[in-house]
């Protein structure tokens, strides 16, 4: 029998309630199927700097290192704002992101059937919306050199540098192609050339890279219209690629065309080992122990994790299709709450997925 061995960093906030969820649901899978799963806890993000005085202990890079796949739940709250840059629990992100390589940040974004009155947006804009962004995650304005604060003449200044090479442009521009041909063959690639040099380059390499392929279409688009068309017209787009801070802002942009941010997976992947999978919102504290976050965004990160981390696709099936059920039968967590909703708390949500199992 196939033995896996998953870290599960439940971090701040919600992160342990919804975290809750998964392993109950990595749990009952496991007791379904034809595999066993071994499941590591380490401390990530606030709770391990209050634990060891860093958000990113050596402890939990070698265990992630050494697993199959790591399931992450969120980290950050208002309480670590203060502290110094390099303390606090989204460097220890970042940290994790870059010491694992996990160039390829892929962001599904589906409308279910059953969540097409929650979304802000007008049923007819959102029905038929189905992209995927796929964010280069290890390097640009997140990671570049020189950054810092100085004073100069009687002022703070302060400056970060955003910054590609053409073999990063390559890699993610490679994962977007494998995605995309097994989709609908279309690529949009967004960025901020008319602008930016570091753009520029993103563009003349993706498509010199696109040239040679007859399969896709490419097409690219500037980042402020690309937000502006998400919203006027989503249906539009199959894979969006782009850089790290785009692809933050337009993955959030994206997620509420679902409905909620508390819908959407992701998965930090490269091609060699092992890849994060973790919702897209953050941790929440304002309403973290409360039992009203909604764990479904990390459902499907685990459904994420079982597809592309360990090739089990009946697994992630089994849970997309058990989210379905739930969400058809009229159950939302609050933050999908629609008037004939009927409102349940996390655990609840944990509960009614689990049974449809
Ligand atoms: C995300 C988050 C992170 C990011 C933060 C928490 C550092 O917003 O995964 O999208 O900016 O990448
Ligand atoms: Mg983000």
């Amino acid at each position: 029998m196939k033995n896996y061995k998953i870290v599960l960093l439940s971090g701040d906030g919600i992160g342990p309630e919804i975290s809750e969820v998964s392993k109950k649901i990595l749990l009952k899978l496991s007791e379904k199927l034809d595999f066993n799963i071994e499941i590591k806890e380490e401390l990530f993000g606030g709770i391990a700097y209050e634990r060891y005085g860093e958000p990113a202990p050596q402890k939990t890079l070698d265990s992630c290192k050494s697993s199959d796949a790591i399931l992450l739940a969120c980290v950050g709250d208002f309480k670590y704002d203060s502290l110094p840059r390099e303390m606090r629990p989204e460097t220890g992100l970042l940290k994790l992101r870059s010491e694992l390589e996990l160039f390829a940040n892929i962001r599904p974004v589906k409308i279910r059937k059953s969540l097409i009155n929650s979304s802000t947006l007008k049923k007819e804009v959102i029905k038929n919306v189905d992209l995927i962004v796929v964010r280069e995650l290890t390097g640009g304005i997140y990671f570049g050199e020189p950054r810092g604060v100085i004073n100069i003449e009687n002022e703070k200044r302060s400056f970060n540098t955003m910054t590609y090479g053409t073999s990063e442009i390559k890699r993610i521009t490679d994962v977007a192609i494998k995605i995309a041909k097994k989709r609908r063959n279309v690529i949009c690639s967004v960025d901020k050339a008319n602008v930016l040099e570091v753009s520029q380059l993103w563009r003349d390499t993706v498509s010199e890279i696109l040239e040679k392929d007859s399969e896709i279409t490419l097409n690219h688009m500037y980042v402020d219209n690309a937000a502006m068309q998400l919203i006027k017209n989503p249906s539009q787009f199959d894979v969006i690629l782009t850089s790290n801070l785009f692809g933050d802002i337009l993955s959030d942009l994206s997620a509420m065309l679902s409905g909620s941010i508390g819908m959407l997976p992701s998965a930090s992947i490269n091609n060699k080992g092992p890849g994060v999978y973790e919702p897209v919102h953050g941790s929440a504290p304002d309403i973290a122990g409360q039992d009203l976050a909604n764990p479904i965004a990390m459902a499907l990160s685990t459904a994420m994790l079982f597809k592309i981390g360990l090739n089990e696709i009946r697994a992630s099936e089994i849970i997309e299709n058990a989210i379905d059920k739930v969400l058809l039968k009229g159950y939302r967590t609050s933050d999908l709450a629609g008037s004939t909703s009927k409102i349940i708390s996390c655990s609840e949500m944990g509960e009614k997925i689990i049974n449809e199992i």
